[in-house]
């Protein structure tokens, strides 16, 4: 009986295994036709690391891309993170956003329905008007935003209308952003791809400057990459454009403000012995030339008073992301040892809970593959049919849970910047209000979840799941049903999910060390900024996000829960958002 019972267990792993085997087993996507643009990789993926960290990137000269994606890829901030009410300091009473008598039961009586958002909170509303290359800064002004980020008089900083995915694993997305705009084809100026036909860059041969089109596809991190810095919610001030950025940074030297551990995996041999920043002979401008081909960069003159550099910098800036954030994969969490055959990895709490998830709970109709997403490369390129019609082809993985009512966001039913829709099957039935599915590694530390941030904890989730979902009206993706776990199921699949995380992303090790970071962390909503430019600016904290060197920290990542709890402010938990900035940004 007992010889019997385990023979079965052996055999379904088997199967299972083959269903979703280690990362470790899938390539790393690389992007198409971009040889001629690269000199030297090494180069590229320090340029990228700097560009993603460096507060300098902001208008402000204080928002980096990892303002928003600092704790394991995601944003972690507990303060004016909503888009309403405004300035919030979140506590675990406000999860989840839609809250039941009876969480089993999406018909019983609803005790709260915040249809609010938890975004990230990026720039103050502010017109561009020059660069000061005094400070390293751009100038601006404030704009009057009564109607939407403006308390007491004061403006606060704007906030996002969706929540920050993780960075980490996203290079194996086919397509990114929650409602996939991001497209998989890398156009060098935006993320619209080939709907932007007028989109070139400048090379330089025999003594002549030729326009030409970059056409990279699996380039999703480029063309992601190139929307936030000349956006003026996230990055900029209004009406700021990328070669004006570009005459910025190019002269600046990289993560100068910001203190970079001597033993950092990238920028290690090239850290200031000032300990902040990289070394002073070393600007953006001349890792640009060391990264690039310089049939980019060499033309003094290039297109409206810019360099050739400096009308190239959108080039340059996506594919040294998307470069950086390809050394960003998790690929060895005691899922991906067990699945290597490392029967020992995972508990047995997590095995039933990794039976559940691939069986009666049938989670992997959309986490599938070893992406644990159906938007996956793989799934487009290999099985383009695994997400199922009508999410097949560039709509692989798209799917809608019901997380918020269809109209609220239409996600995938919305269209680009140039009107063009970002479904394939615009009228195909649940493409209104779908949103790709997210892998699920690390996903014990980036709460909140979903598109809108709603859930604060794996449990509530698994909960939401259950009862299947909390707006059905509209239709819904395949298997997401009532599904009658009980409370030991439940647990199971909770279980299971961390066994998705890597300690390396746990602890901040390497590839997943960094420069130190100071975030803004809320208003204090009565008081000015005592910057005499900015007059309706809010006063704000800062908060540090510690160096880590490639060894990483001892405690481990603090959880979206245990933040709102209180848990690990004492230092048992790495970025807690207690500690103040060393220095603390002058206003
Ligand atoms: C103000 C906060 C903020 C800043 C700054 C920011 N992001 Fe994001 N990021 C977001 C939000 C919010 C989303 C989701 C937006 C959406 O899907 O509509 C996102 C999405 C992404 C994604 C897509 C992940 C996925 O699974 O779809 C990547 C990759 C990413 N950001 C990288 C970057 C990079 C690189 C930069 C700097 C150039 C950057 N972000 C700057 C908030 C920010
Ligand atoms: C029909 C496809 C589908 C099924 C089935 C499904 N998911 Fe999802 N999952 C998604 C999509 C799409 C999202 C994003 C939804 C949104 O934000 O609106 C998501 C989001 C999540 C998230 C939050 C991820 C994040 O980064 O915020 C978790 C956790 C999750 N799913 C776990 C599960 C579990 C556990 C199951 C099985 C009980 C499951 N999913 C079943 C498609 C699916």
């Amino acid at each position: 009986m007992h010889l019997k019972l385990s023979f079965c267990l052996i055999l379904y792993t088997a199967v299972a295994l083959e269903a979703q085997p280690s990362l470790r087993t899938i390539a790393v996507p690389q992007p198409t036709n971009v040889n001629q643009y690269i000199a030297n990789r090494a180069a590229l993926t320090l340029l990228g690391k700097a560009l993603f960290w460096d507060m300098q990137l902001g208008s402000d000269g204080r928002t980096a891309c990892a303002t928003c994606h600092f704790h394991a890829g995601a944003d972690h901030r507990s303060q004016h993170q909503l888009v309403s009410p405004l300035n919030r300091s979140l506590t675990s009473s406000d999860f989840p956003f839609h809250a039941l008598s009876d969480p089993t039961n999406n018909n019983s009586t609803v005790l709260r329905n915040n249809s609010s958002i938890y975004g990230s909170a990026g720039v103050f509303r502010r017109k561009f008007t020059a660069i000061n290359f005094s400070n390293g800064t751009d100038d601006g002004y404030d704009l009057a935003d009564i109607a939407s980020f403006s308390l007491d008089g004061l403006n606060l900083r704007q906030v996002t209308a969706r929540n920050a995915p993780s960075v980490i694993n996203a290079v194996f997305n086919a397509r990114n952003f929650w409602d996939g705009r991001a497209t998989n084809l890398f156009n060098g100026n935006n993320p619209f791809g080939a709907a932007d036909s007028a989109a070139t860059v400048l090379a330089y041969r025999n003594g002549q400057l030729r326009s030409e089109k970059v056409s990279s596809t699996n380039a999703s991190l480029a063309s992601q990459a190139v929307g936030p810095p000349t956006n003026n919610v996230e990055m900029s001030y209004d009406g700021l454009n990328w070669p004006t950025l570009g005459q910025r940074m190019l002269t600046l030297r990289p993560l100068a403000n910001q203190r970079v551990a001597a033993d950092d995996s990238v920028f290690g041999p090239f850290v200031s012995s000032s300990a902040k920043g990289l070394n002073p002979s070393i600007t953006y401008g001349s890792l640009v030339q060391e990264a690039f081909a310089p049939e980019y960069w060499q033309a003094l003159e290039g297109r409206d008073g810019f360099s050739q550099a400096e009308a190239n910098f959108a080039l340059f800036f996506g594919l040294a992301l998307q470069q950086y954030q390809s050394t960003l994969v998790s690929d060895d969490s005691p899922f991906d040892r067990f699945a290597s055959g490392d029967t020992g990895a995972m508990t047995q709490q997590q095995i039933n809970g990794l039976n559940l998830f691939r069986g009666r709970a049938e989670c992997n109709t959309c986490h599938s593959g070893s992406e644990f997403t159906a938007a996956s490369i793989g799934a487009l390129l290999n099985n383009p049919g695994r997400g199922g019609p009508p999410n097949a082809g560039p709509d692989t993985g798209f799917f809608r849970t019901g997380v918020s009512p269809r109209d609220a966001d239409l996600g995938l039913g919305g269209v680009d910047g140039f009107g063009n829709p970002l479904s394939r099957n615009p009228n195909a039935p649940n493409v209104q209000g779908a949103f790709k599915t997210p892998g699920l590694r690390n996903i014990e530390f980036t709460g909140p979840y979903f598109h809108n941030g709603g859930q604060a904890s794996l449990e509530q989730v698994v909960e939401f799941y259950n009862r299947g979902g909390d707006f059905p009206a509209g239709g819904l993706g395949p298997n997401v049903r009532r599904l009658n776990l009980s409370a030991n199921d439940r647990a199971s699949l909770v279980a299971f999910m961390k066994a998705l995380s890597d300690d390396r992303v746990k602890f901040q090790r390497a590839p997943f060390d960094h420069p130190e970071l100071c975030v803004p962390n809320g208003h204090t909503n009565t008081a000015q900024t005592t910057d005499a430019r900015f007059t309706l600016s809010a006063d704000e904290n800062w908060v540090a996000i510690p160096a880590t060197g490639k060894a990483g920290t001892d405690a481990p990542l603090q959880t979206f829960a245990e933040m709102l709890d209180g848990i690990g402010n004492d230092g048992s938990r790495a970025n807690h958002l207690s500690q103040a900035c060393p220095a603390s940004p002058a206003n």
